[in-house]
């Protein structure tokens, strides 16, 4: 195939070539191709002589002469050498025609370039960066392409997204793209906490903003809060009795709520209707309102577990909720749902809104491609969630006597306290374990017949690898998940669960992709000054600020610096400081945590969004001018040819010719950060390309063309590169 990636063509030949040293299958034994670290050592290296000498019991050195016999026909012109070094590696350099065909083949970009901002996408922003005349630098899609799920952000409702979700929504984005751009269908899946226990709370978190808007007394939320952590520092009477004064309010207002409702006078319903319909009416009951009342209906909660005596009346006369349990009990009646609880409902509606409409703000902010058509959260699930337990009974019903030796065994446990997976590996132990060394299993009922997260997660991936609709047919092949590592845990479990009821089978792939934590400059998890959260629009708002300060200190005492100069200064600002934080993020090996700060991260200097936005600006410019002084040549018409005669040439062509196997590897192995550096070697190889190799001043026409060509490659691959990763480019800066 035309453009598949030099690695690949590589790996191709010199697995033939060791299956035929070996005696073995082609796709038995891994080459161990791999790029050279030092050009001494050519362009890549083939490092397996060792490991088969092993095998085969001769010298490696013998092995590896005996490859290099098989491959050479395989490699025709492509190399111009294979050496054995050291041990047994064998040094691969490429033709230099090679090399200059590759990136011959390279069509010129198409006729009417994407618009500015192809990263935030145009009318459907899924596949706007990947639109027909979208520059791919003719890289072919793949042969074989798959059905691709990528759940990612996966924010919860009523809740503040945190820097977790951050990193979920641009490392998960990124697989989007490079998926789609190699050619596979890709769903992008937002799954959203929007059902679950914590509703409960969220509802009379609601309700209490409500009853005190209607006393007349709106701050009576944040004050009691004061007063309860106040009374916590003093005394267990004294929490007692601000427990006792927010008990006795509770059953008032209630008794009051439900004789209006009597009356068919449901004061709370209408509210709830008002802020639903209106905007103005939402002033009211703002996402920071909600989470405000949330806490305080947790520390309630919390603290009111030591006080079983404080019960309110249930309005709807059956026995007294504890003061701790009011919420628990609310979640039910949501669950239930019905015209009785209709203000539950609407309660959750209206979270459900507020929260969505903060992050649709955040994503269009972030310049990533979820839209609301993107999210099927947890509450999608729920009718599913009684024939999930039902088929899963059915399924592992067997129970420990049915299970065959030495096979992975999985059985639901069905008591008074809840249902139960339970799950062995192949030699009969316990696959998930507690700290104590019990068995651990996974629930997925419990005894009040709630469902839990797990449940929901188990529906989903059945829904996703059964039901979900993609353009060549049903069902995804390959289903990656984005969340923090704290979760891995629970993603084993149910995948486990899900493999034993042969929901997910070996022809699936089911990925969980986790990152670490972003810490602060102290190495402890990002928090605020004061210690709290911090809101992702005020971080982004800090990135955009510091980033007008960085572009003014740049261009301190310049004037008049000629197109470098831009008209809109903080428009440049808003898209760097949005850039830098993503690529802060995505250059970092996702497995690690990093530390998040903000002098290394809105620079000019180092592997940065400003940097690598400024190299795209700076090469742009370079071009310009040479195309202004020697009139806009056309770089790519057939009589000019790249020439790679300088070693500077070379190795940014090289560079140039890898960008298919860069893209590729994000597809295969997930990790951006491996694009990032890529993308920064090629910014570098070219400033020392232009360091060396002049354009405007080249010696004579042929060698300016050719240059001038490698200058436009280079923009493009950066251009291509960075809206992979989400970041846009700005053709002056
Ligand atoms: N909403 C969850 C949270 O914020 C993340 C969801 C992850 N995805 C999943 N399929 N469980 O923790």
């Amino acid at each position: 195939m035309k453009h598949d990636s030099i690695h690949h063509t590589l790996s191709t030949h010199f697995a033939a070539a060791v299956a035929e040293v070996a005696g073995t299958a082609p796709s038995e034994i891994d080459p161990a191709v791999r790029p050279a670290n030092d050009p001494k050592f050519g362009d890549y290296q083939c490092n397996v002589a060792m490991a088969l000498a092993k095998r085969l019991k001769s010298k490696p050195r013998d092995v590896a002469e005996q490859i290099v016999t098989a491959v050479t026909p395989r490699l025709g012109e492509m190399v111009s050498k294979l050496e054995i070094a050291g041990p047994g590696f064998i040094n691969i350099h490429l033709a230099d025609d090679f090399l200059k065909d590759y990136l011959g083949e390279i069509p010129a970009p198409p006729n009417s370039p994407p618009s500015q901002g192809g990263a935030r996408g145009g009318s459907d922003p899924a596949f706007a960066p990947l639109s027909a005349d979208f520059d791919r630098l003719g890289l072919p899609p793949v042969d074989a392409p798959e059905r691709v799920v990528v759940e990612y952000s996966q924010p919860n409702i009523a809740k503040q997204m945190h820097v977790g979700h951050l990193r979920s929504t641009i490392i998960g984005d990124v697989f989007a793209r490079v998926l789609a751009f190699e050619g596979h269908e890709v769903i992008r899946q937002n799954h959203i906490g929007d059902w679950g226990t914590q509703f409960g709370r969220v509802i009379l978190a609601i309700w209490h903003i409500y009853v005190a808007e209607e006393r007349g007394e709106p701050e009576y939320v944040e004050q009691k809060h004061t007063e309860l952590e106040q009374a916590k520092k003093d005394s267990p009477d004294s929490v007692r009795s601000v427990l006792e004064g927010i008990r006795q309010q509770q059953e008032e207002d209630l008794r009051k709520d439900v004789i209006a409702e009597e009356q068919g006078d449901d004061k709370f319903e209408v509210f709830l209707q008002k802020v639903l319909d209106s905007g103005e009416a939402r002033e009211l009951l703002t996402l920071e309102r909600i989470e405000s009342a949330y806490r305080f209906v947790n520390l309630v909660e919390e603290l009111a577990r030591g006080f079983p005596s404080l019960v309110v009346p249930n309005p709807r006369r059956e026995p007294p909720w504890r003061l701790s349990e009011v919420s628990r009990l609310l979640t039910p009646m949501l669950q239930k749902g019905g015209e009785k609880n209709k203000p539950e409902r609407l309660a959750w509606e209206y979270a459900r809104l507020i929260s969505l409409t903060n992050c649709r703000e955040l994503y269009e902010r972030l310049g990533v491609l979820l839209t609301d058509d993107d999210i099927r959260g947890e509450s999608a699930y729920e009718e599913d969630l009684p024939g999930i337990v039902n088929e899963l009974r059915q399924k592992l019903a067997t129970g420990v006597s049915g299970r065959v030796a030495k096979e992975p065994w999985a059985a639901v446990r069905d008591d008074d306290e809840a249902v139960c997976v339970f799950l062995w590996d192949e030699n009969g132990e316990p696959q998930f374990k507690t700290k104590e060394g019990d068995q651990l299993p996974l629930i997925i009922q419990k005894s009040d017949g709630a469902f839990l997260y797990a449940t929901t997660d188990l529906a989903a991936i059945r829904f996703r690898l059964k039901d979900l609709r993609f353009p060549s047919g049903v069902g995804a092949q390959r289903v990656i998940y984005v969340t923090d590592a704290r979760q891995k845990l629970h993603f084993q479990m149910w995948m486990a669960t899900a493999r034993a009821a042969g929901w997910i089978d070996d022809a699936h792939r089911v990925e969980h992709v986790t990152f670490g934590s972003v810490m602060g400059t102290d190495r402890r998890p990002l928090k605020t000054r004061e210690g709290g959260t911090i809101k992702l629009s005020a971080l982004l708002d800090e990135a955009e600020q510091r980033a007008l300060e960085l572009l003014n200190s740049r261009d301190e005492g310049t004037e008049g610096r000629g197109d470098e100069v831009a008209a809109d200064k903080e428009a440049i600002a808003r898209a760097v400081g949005v850039a830098a934080v993503k690529y802060a993020d995505l250059r970092n090996d996702r497995n690690s945590d990093y530390v998040f700060e903000w002098g290394k991260m809105i620079s000019f200097q180092g592997n940065t969004a400003p940097y690598m936005m400024y190299a795209y600006a700076r090469i742009r410019s370079i071009y310009r001018k040479a195309a202004e002084r020697f009139g806009s040549p056309d770089v790519y018409a057939p009589e000019v040819a790249i020439r790679v005669t300088e070693p500077a040439e070379r190795t940014l062509a090289l560079r140039l010719a890898r960008l298919r196997e860069a893209i590729d590897a994000v597809a295969t192995d997930l990790l951006p950060h491996t694009l990032c550096t890529y993308l920064y070697d090629l910014a570098s190889d070219f400033m020392k390309f232009y360091e060396t190799c002049p354009v405007l001043g080249a010696a004579d026409e042929a060698t300016r063309l050719s240059r001038m060509r490698l200058c436009d490659l280079t923009a493009r691959s950066l251009k291509l590169g960075l809206g992979l990763l989400g970041i846009d480019v700005l053709e002056r800066m």
